[in-house]
């Protein structure tokens, strides 16, 4: 039996996740894996209840409580500012030291890319996402404010342990899984006191992963040539922010964020699971939002608790789906988010 602690999380993420939770349900029960969820109301509307959208100890609750963590997307436009995301986002993935986002990027259709006459398997790499530091370390502060002299200071972060350790993580990851090439994305011929602590912890892992191929780049030309060139790149390791735009990017290769999956791990402890998207306000309550990102994230999951039967079984469903054109309006198909969820699990092996 795995314990899930599961956050729906605000706007669309209240369509797709009952979406991704009853398929990841049945399949779980088609491969006799037992899963239990319990539910935390966590996200804005606590927080314009009670003023903190998650408690403070919600990590520990985690950690000592639970597998794993399903989470939704955060944010709502009645909130301005990021505190929302910093309260629940932020904390969790802190709280839970889940070091290392994973966020895959796999065509599954010729169909779903902007990019003329690639086929499957021309688009299938993984962004490795360091999740801790850099931008989001949110060191910094604001003085003058709000007077025409206002300055904004929001310093960078990189620790030599911070950085090795998600580099690791990628080069396990690529021979766990039989990737034949690493790609650094870093901004060494730019940044004066980052660049040098990415490359040396660059050239130090790599030094351990003799069979593995390996690339450093400047990001920019990353941006480039993942558009230019997707069958180039395999795995790409990155920090917090470059991480978060170029994940973005890759999605768009392959139809766009709403089937954009994520995990955000710590190798040694529990972690979090949460598609790379948004609360989508603009589409919220139409019961248009596409359920497949959620779906592909809670795959991501039963992967990681060691359920790879179920995992498959829900990619195998989502790409029969998606080949009959059973898809939601975003990639062009006439279906809701609750027709298309049904649509997968109809599908499972
Ligand atoms: P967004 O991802 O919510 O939306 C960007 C675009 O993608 C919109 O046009 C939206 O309609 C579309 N889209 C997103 N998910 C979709 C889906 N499943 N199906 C179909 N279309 C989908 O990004 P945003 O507009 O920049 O942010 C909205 C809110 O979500 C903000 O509050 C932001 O902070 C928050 N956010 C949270 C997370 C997270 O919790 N991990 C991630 C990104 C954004
Ligand atoms: C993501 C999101 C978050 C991030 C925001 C909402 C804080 O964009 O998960 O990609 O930047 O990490
Ligand atoms: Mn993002």
């Amino acid at each position: 039996m795995v314990n899930i602690a599961v956050v729906r999380g605000d706007g669309i993420a209240n369509e797709v996740m009952p979406e991704a939770e009853e398929t990841l349900l049945a399949a779980a029960a088609a491969a006799s894996f037992s899963v239990e969820f319990t539910h935390f109301d966590w996200g804005s509307e606590r927080y314009l209840r009670e003023g903190r959208g998650m408690p403070e100890d919600a990590p520990e609750t985690i950690r000592e409580g639970f597998d794993a963590l399903f989470q939704g997307a955060i944010g709502d436009p009645r909130i301005p500012g990021s505190i929302v995301q910093e309260q629940v986002i932020m904390n969790m993935r802190n709280g839970l030291d889940a070091y290392a986002n994973v966020r895959p990027c796999r065509l599954y259709h010729e169909d779903l890319t902007p990019l003329k006459g690639r086929g499957r398997g021309e688009i299938d790499h993984v962004i490795f996402r360091e999740n801790t530091e850099g931008l989001y370390a949110n060191v910094g502060g604001i003085f003058k404010r709000g007077t025409p002299d206002e300055v904004a200071l929001q310093e960078e972060v990189h620790t030599y342990k911070g950085v090795e350790r998600v580099i690791r993580a990628a080069f396990e990851f690529a021979e766990r899984h039989g990737r034949r090439k690493v790609t650094v994305a870093d901004k060494a011929g730019g940044l004066k006191f980052a660049g040098p602590v990415w490359r040396r912890a660059w050239e130090e892992v790599k030094a351990d992963f003799p069979s593995i191929e390996t690339n450093a780049m400047h990001v920019d030309a990353v941006a480039m040539e993942l558009i230019r060139h997707p069958a180039d790149f395999d795995i790409v390791v990155t920090e917090n922010m470059f991480g978060d735009i170029l994940s973005d990017i890759t999605s768009a290769l392959v139809g766009g964020v709403g089937l954009a999956p994520s995990a955000n791990l710590n190798m040694g402890g529990v972690s979090m699971f949460e598609p790379v998207h948004g609360s989508a306000p603009d589409i919220n309550g139409q019961g248009i939002s596409n359920p497949v990102a959620a779906t592909l994230t809670a795959a991501l999951l039963l992967d990681h608790l060691g359920c790879a039967a179920a995992a498959a079984s829900i990619r195998g469903a989502v790409e029969g789906a998606i080949e009959a054109g059973e898809r939601t309006a975003d990639i062009g198909g006439r279906l809701s988010t609750r027709q298309c969820g049904e649509a997968i699990r109809r599908r499972l092996a």
